[in-house]
């Protein structure tokens, strides 16, 4: 346990900047959503919960869409999704996103999935990948155009 007395300034106790690259991963990306997954979000064998994972990527790709609508999004369609490896308890699961096809309403998002193994020194493995469609939509819930970038 770290006592307070421990800690030399208060420099020491920062996360990394959203700048700083992952090792390992993506050196030149910044994650869309980083998590470590609870005994609760884990199924009746102790892996963790497929659903747990899903949300968790409709999640990370929700972000990224709803940043490039510039607003409220729907997730439409999960076209594919792979779990290539299982994701354990105390993990550290990283999502990166990108954005492959913008439609008249509707983003599609990749998002892949890394594992960090805590507990076995700290091994990277890609444990998903999964591609959805979101829907920007208005204050009506109806489908608008998805603007153009930047605006
Ligand atoms: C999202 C929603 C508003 C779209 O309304 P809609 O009347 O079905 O809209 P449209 O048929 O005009 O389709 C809108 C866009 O979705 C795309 N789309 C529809 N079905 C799709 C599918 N199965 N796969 C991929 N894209 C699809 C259409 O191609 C269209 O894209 P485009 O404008 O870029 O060409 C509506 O379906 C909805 O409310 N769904 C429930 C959303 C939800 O509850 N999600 C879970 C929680 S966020």
């Amino acid at each position: 346990m770290i006592e307070l007395h421990e800690i030399q300034s208060l420099e020491d106790t920062r996360l990394p900047s959203p700048q700083s690259p992952l090792p390992g991963i993506y050196p030149d990306r910044i994650p869309t959503l980083r998590v470590v997954p609870m005994p609760a979000d884990s199924n009746m064998h102790g892996d963790v919960f497929g659903g747990w994972i899903m949300s968790q990527v409709d999640i990370a790709g929700g972000i990224t869409a709803s940043r490039r609508a510039n607003g409220r999004v729907a997730t439409v369609a999960v076209n594919s999704f792979l779990f290539k490896q299982p994701v354990y308890v105390g993990d550290v699961v990283t999502f990166y996103t990108e954005v492959i096809r913008i439609g008249n309403t509707s983003i599609t998002v990749r998002v892949e999935v890394f594992a960090e193994r805590v507990r076995q020194r700290g091994e990277i493995i890609k444990v998903t990948e999964a591609t959805l469609s979101f829907v920007a939509i208005g204050a009506d819930k109806k489908p608008r155009p998805v603007p153009p970038e930047g605006e």
